[in-house]
C-alpha cells in the first residue's frame, strides 16, 4: 500500500507483542479484538532490542516475522521501528560510551530509555547493522508501510564525544578563535576563549551566561539529532527497502527544532497527549490544533497521529479521563486539521512496569466491553466512513512564524522578564484569535517560503535571522499583510543587539521605531480603548513612536498614557501592523475579526461561530467541512449552504445541532 497516494486514514496503536510471546492466546485475541476496533495499522518492535537481539550479533526475528504476517493477513498493516530509542543491557555492559553523560557531566547508568549518546560511533554501528538487518528481512514485505525511525528523539548528551564534535562544528563555523569571540560577545566578564578547545558545552556548574553558546549548542544538538536520524535511514536503505519513513515528534519540543527534519523525513508525525478538562478545553484544544498545524506546514502535506492515549494517561499527576464524545472529538480533531491517521499508545497495557496503568485499547481485563473500547471502535469507524478525506488538503492563506531559534534566544534572555517570556503562549493567543474563527492557519519558521500567504503573523520576532527583514519588507511591499508585536528584530542569530534603531531593518515598514518596554508586576494592568472597546494589557509594554504609522490606539494609563500601542503603516502594495503591548485573548479575537475581513480571507464557514465550536476545512474534489464542539453545552450553528453529514447522510439547510464534545464532518459532495 502506498501511503501517500491512497485513500486511506490509518487507524492503529503501539503493538508490543515482544512482551507477550509466551502466550499464545493472548497474540491470537489480539487480532480478533484489532479487527473489531477497527484498527488497519500497527507501530511494531519500538523499544524491542532484546527480542530483536538477545545478544551481540545473535539476531531474533522470527517473532516478528510471524507477527507482521499474522497481522497482514487479517488485513493489518505494520509500521516498523528501528529500536534505538533503547538499547539492550549487554550493550551498554561492553561498551559505555552509548550511554548518555547529564548535564553535571555524570555518565548516566543503564536504565529507562532515551538515555544514549548520539555521537558514539560504536552506537550508530549497531544501530545501523540492526537497522539494515531490518531493512532486508521486512522492508519489502507486503504488510509493511512505513518506517517509524526511533521514538521520540530528544536530549542533550554531554559525553567528551559529543563535546568534540561540538568544537569540530564549532570550528568549522567559525574558521578563527576570534570570529567566534567576536560573534559570543565573549570579552563581557572575562569569558574570551584563546582556542576552540577551551570550549565547553553550556552546562550549570560552568558556562550558562554566554547566550551565543547556549544557542549554538543548541543548533549542535539538532543538527547532531538530525545526523543520527540520516544514519539510521542510510542503513534502511542499504538493505534495499525503498518505503517512507517518519520519526514520532512531540508537542511543542522545546529541544530540538523540528524544521530541521522536514526534508530528511518522508512523512511527519506526532504523539498528542492535550490536557483534557484540567483547565479550559477551548484553549487544550487550541494548543493541539496550532501543533498539528505545525506537523502539516512542515512538509504542506498530511501528517499522521502517531500517538495519543484512548483513554488517560499515567505520567501527570492530575489526567482526568476524557468525558464522553471527547475520545472522537479529539481524534478527529486531528483529521480535520490535516492528519491522515489516529493512532494509539497503545494496544494493550503492560503488566508491568511504569506504564501498566497508561491508558490503552484494551485493558487488563482484556476485554472489548469497556468505554475505552467502544469509543477506540466508534473511531475506527469514523475513519472508515470518511477515509475519502485524506486525498484532501488544507489551504491557509495565513501564516504565523514560529521560530524554535528566536525561542531559544528569547527565552534565555535577562530582561525585560527574566524566564518569564512565554512564546508557545504568546503565539497560542494570537493564533486562537484566527483559529476561533475558521481561519486555516500555516506555521512556518524564518527559512521557509513566505510569498504565497496573505497574512503574515510575526509575534515577538525577537531575533532576525537569515534574510528575514529583506523577505518581511518584500511580502509587504508586493501587497502582503504583516503582523509585528514588541520586541522585534533586537537581536541577530548570535544573539547580538542590533546597534541603530529597531525592529532592525523593519522600521520603514512598520512606520515606527521602538524606544523601551515597561515589565509589569503581575497584577498591574495597563490598557488600550480601541473602536471603543478597552482590553486589559500585562506584563509588557512596550514604547515606541510613530513616524509613518498611523496610531490606531494608545496605552490608557501610566507615564506613557497617550503613547502608540497599535499601529497601522502602508509600505508598497501592502500593510504592517505592530502591537506594542502583550493583550489577552479577547482583543486578538476583535483585531484578527477585523484584520481577515479587510483581507477577504477565506474562513471554513461564513458565519459566526458559538464560544468554543471550532470549523475547519480540508478540501479535495469535495470540501469537508469539520463542526467541533469543545464545551460540554449544545450548541447550534447555522449553515448558508446545503451540507451532508458524512456519518449520518443527512443534508442540513439550515441549522446543525452540535451535542457537547460533538464533531461532524459535513461535506458539499452529492452522491
Ligand atoms: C510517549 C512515548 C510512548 C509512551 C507514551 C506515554 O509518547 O513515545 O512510548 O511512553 O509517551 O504517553
Ligand atoms: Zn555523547
Amino acid at each position: 500500500m502506498n501511503l501517500l497516494n491512497n485513500e486511506v486514514l490509518l487507524h492503529g496503536c503501539d503493538y508490543n507483542p515482544d512482551q507477550w510471546l509466551d502466550c499464545p492466546d493472548i497474540l491470537e485475541e489480539d487480532i480478533r479484538l484489532m479487527k473489531k476496533a477497527k484498527i488497519n495499522c500497527v507501530s511494531l518492535a519500538i523499544f524491542a532490542w532484546s527480542t530483536l537481539e538477545p545478544e551481540e550479533g545473535v539476531y531474533r526475528f522470527d517473532w516478528l516475522k510471524d507477527c507482521i504476517d499474522r497481522l497482514y493477513d487479517n488485513g493489518i498493516y505494520t509500521i516498523l521501528a528501528t529500536p534505538s530509542g533503547a538499547r539492550p543491557i549487554w550493550m551498554a555492559k561492553k561498551h559505555t560510551e552509548v550511554l548518555r553523560v547529564d548535564a553535571s557531566l555524570i555518565r548516566n547508568h543503564v536504565g529507562g530509555r532515551h538515555n544514549h549518546c548520539y555521537t558514539s560511533p560504536y552506537y550508530r554501528k549497531k544501530v545501523s547493522e540492526m537497522n539494515e538487518n531490518l531493512s532486508i528481512n521486512f522492508g519489502n514485505h507486503p504488510g509493511v508501510i512505513l518506517w517509524h525511525i526511533s521514538n521520540e528523539y530528544g536530549g542533550d548528551c554531554y559525553c567528551p564525544l559529543c563535546q568534540e564534535e561540538f568544537r569540530i562544528w564549532l570550528k568549522d563555523k567559525y574558521k578563527t578563535i576570534d570570529i567566534l569571540n567576536h560573534a559570543w560577545w565573549t570579552t563581557f566578564w572575562s569569558h574570551t576563549y584563546t582556542d576552540f578547545d577551551e570550549i565547553e558545552p553550556p552546562f550549570p556548574h560552568g558556562e550558562m551566561l554566554v547566550h551565543g553558546l547556549t544557542l549554538d549548542w543548541k543548533r549542535f544538538v539538532t543538527k547532531q539529532t538530525v545526523e543520527f536520524c540520516s544514519v539510521e535511514i542510510d542503513a534502511i536503505r542499504k538493505g534495499g527497502s525503498t518505503l517512507p519513513t517518519t520519526t514520532n515528534m512531540m508537542d511543542f519540543f522545546d529541544g530540538l527544532n523540528y524544521f530541521k527534519f522536514k526534508d530528511l523525513l518522508d512523512i511527519i508525525s506526532w504523539d498528542s497527549y492535550p490536557e483534557w478538562h484540567t483547565s479550559c478545553d477551548i484553549k487544550t484544544a487550541s494548543r493541539a490544533a496550532m501543533f498539528h498545524d505545525l506537523m502539516r506546514s512542515l512538509k504542506n502535506q498530511p501528517f499522521l497521529l502517531m500517538e495519543s492515549t484512548p483513554s488517560n494517561v499515567n505520567w501527570k499527576t492530575i489526567s482526568p479521563l476524557k468525558k464522553p464524545g471527547m475520545h472522537e472529538l479529539s481524534s478527529i480533531q486531528a483529521v480535520a486539521h490535516g492528519s491522515n491517521s489516529v493512532q494509539y499508545f497503545q494496544w494493550r497495557k503492560s503488566r508491568g512496569c511504569s506504564e501498566k496503568f497508561h491508558g490503552a485499547v484494551v485493558s487488563h481485563d482484556g476485554t472489548e466491553d469497556t468505554r475505552t473500547f467502544k469509543d477506540v471502535e466508534a473511531v475506527g469507524n469514523w475513519l472508515e466512513v470518511i477515509k475519502e478525506v485524506s486525498t484532501s488538503k488544507n489551504q491557509s492563506q495565513v501564516a504565523i512564524l514560529y521560530d524554535w531559534e528566536n525561542k531559544w534566544a528569547l527565552e534565555q534572555s535577562w530582561g525585560p522578564r527574566k524566564g518569564d517570556i512565554h512564546y508557545t503562549e504568546v503565539l497560542l493567543s494570537h493564533y486562537r484569535g484566527l483559529w476561533k474563527q475558521g481561519i486555516s492557519v500555516d506555521v512556518v519558521d524564518m527559512e521557509c517560503d513566505l510569498s504565497n500567504y496573505k497574512v503574515i503573523i510575526a509575534p515577538l520576532l525577537y531575533m532576525y535571522r537569515g534574510n528575514i527583514s529583506e523577505k518581511l519588507t518584500d511580502f509587504v511591499q508586493q501587497g502582503g499583510t504583516l503582523v509585528g508585536t514588541y520586541l522585534n528584530g533586537m537581536v541577530d542569530e548570535n544573539d547580538l543587539c542590533y546597534l541603530g534603531k529597531t525592529p532592525h531593518n523593519l522600521t520603514d515598514v512598520y512606520g515606527l521605531y521602538a524606544e523601551e518596554i515597561d515589565s509589569l508586576p503581575v497584577a498591574k494592568y495597563n490598557s488600550i480603548t480601541w473602536n471603543n472597546r478597552t482590553y486589559p494589557i500585562n506584563p509588557l509594554c512596550e514604547i515606541v513612536h510613530a513616524t509613518t504609522s498611523t496610531v490606531l490606539a494608545t496605552y490608557n494609563e501610566d507615564f506613557y498614557q497617550g503613547e502608540s500601542v497599535l499601529t497601522k503603516n502602508h509600505f508598497g502594495e501592502g500593510t504592517a501592523y505592530y502591537i506594542a503591548a502583550e493583550l489577552e485573548d479577547s482583543f486578538y479575537e476583535d483585531f484578527y475579526k477585523n484584520l481577515i475581513q479587510e483581507n477577504n480571507i477565506d474562513r471554513a464557514i461564513n458565519c459566526e461561530l458559538p464560544n468554543g465550536v471550532i470549523a475547519t476545512k480540508r478540501m479535495g474534489e469535495s470540501s469537508y467541512l469539520f463542526l467541533q464542539n469543545f464545551t460540554d453545552k449544545e450548541q447550534f450553528v447555522t449553515l448558508n449552504t446545503p451540507l451532508i453529514n458524512m456519518k449520518s447522510k443527512e443534508t442540513y439547510t439550515d441549522k446543525v445541532m452540535l451535542q457537547r464534545y460533538q464533531i461532524l464532518c459535513l461535506t458539499d459532495k452529492i452522491d
